[in-house]
């Protein structure tokens, strides 16, 4: 596995993964790998022959400073993860050479990253469209995989990529769980034993409205907003039920598939989870 820092060296390598016709998968991430991640990097190496992973806690998509210091980090651990997946290529680069002195260029959808999570996280989606389309265009991989986890993310990043015309096939990866139904993120080491417990609630919301004979958007909402607030070490701070590709608001019977997106709190830790719902 290479392991390389700077954007010149990542093009040479990847310029010779293509002398020999193989195809590259990338896997953008924040480091701090765990089995989530593991599986983009396994979807990435069942499509094609090389995976490049890049780790890089992007600065304009955090819009506190406090939350960018305290952002966990491990690069030993990651790479040790990453060698023993058979990773082939990592790319750890500096933030002077993703944001070049003077940059001012950014990439924004203008209505997706606005709305949803991004109302109530002003330019999160704008940092995260920037730093995607500037990775997408140093590895210059054929497959990008991103967890439809951040189910917001993904679609931002697949109309970016579209937009843009970037020829890469963006893949949506499904939520890996733990064995009691937690979705797995970097987050969950930072919740205590009883908010870990607590956290159970929100795949339990998600189940109990999968399971609804006669789905509405308001019977969705409601089993999922009494379940949660049912619990009383969570905090709901968001639940979003839209059109599954567009985010569209949605209202009545569900006569399409549709986006539930979950965010609560538990001691602090913002947790996320999302289903998408067919009628
Ligand atoms: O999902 C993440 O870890 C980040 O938002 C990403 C896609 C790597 C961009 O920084």
């Amino acid at each position: 596995m290479k392991v390389v820092r700077t954007i010149t060296e990542c093009r040479e390598v990847v310029a010779g993964f293509r002398q020999a016709n193989e195809t590259v998968g990338l896997v953008p991430t924040m480091g701090f790998l765990h089995a989530g991640h593991m599986e983009l990097v396994a979807t990435a190496k069942a499509r094609t022959d090389r995976v490049a992973v890049t780790i890089f806690v992007n600065p304009s998509q955090f819009g506190d400073a406090s939350d960018l210091d305290s952002y966990p980090r491990d690069e030993e651990r990651d790479l040790a993860m990453l060698r023993e997946a058979g990773v082939d290529l990592v790319l750890i680069p500096e933030v002077i050479d993703v944001y070049p002195e003077g940059d001012e260029t950014i990439v924004e959808t203008t209505r997706m990253a606005n709305i949803l999570h991004g109302e109530v996280r002003p330019g999160h989606f704008r940092g995260v469209t920037t730093v995607v389309a500037r990775l997408f265009n140093f590895v210059q991989p054929d497959v990008a995989c991103f967890g439809e986890k951040d189910y917001q993310q993904l679609q931002v990043i697949k109309r970016m990529t579209k937009d843009l015309a970037f020829p890469i096939d963006v893949i949506g990866v499904p939520i890996v769980r733990e064995d009691d139904g937690l979705a797995m993120s970097s987050r969950n080491v930072r919740l205590g034993a009883e908010d870990r417990e607590a956290a159970l609630v929100l795949s339990r919301s998600l189940n109990a409205a999968d399971a609804l004979a006669d789905k509405t958007i308001e019977g969705l909402r409601e089993i999922i907003a009494h379940t949660i607030n049912a619990e009383p070490r969570a905090t709901l701070r968001g639940l979003d039920i839209v059109q599954a590709e567009t985010l569209a608001d949605l209202s009545g019977p569900l006569t399409s598939p549709a986006a539930v997106m979950l965010s609560a709190e538990f001691g602090g830790v913002l947790l996320l989870d999302q289903r998408v719902i067919a009628p």
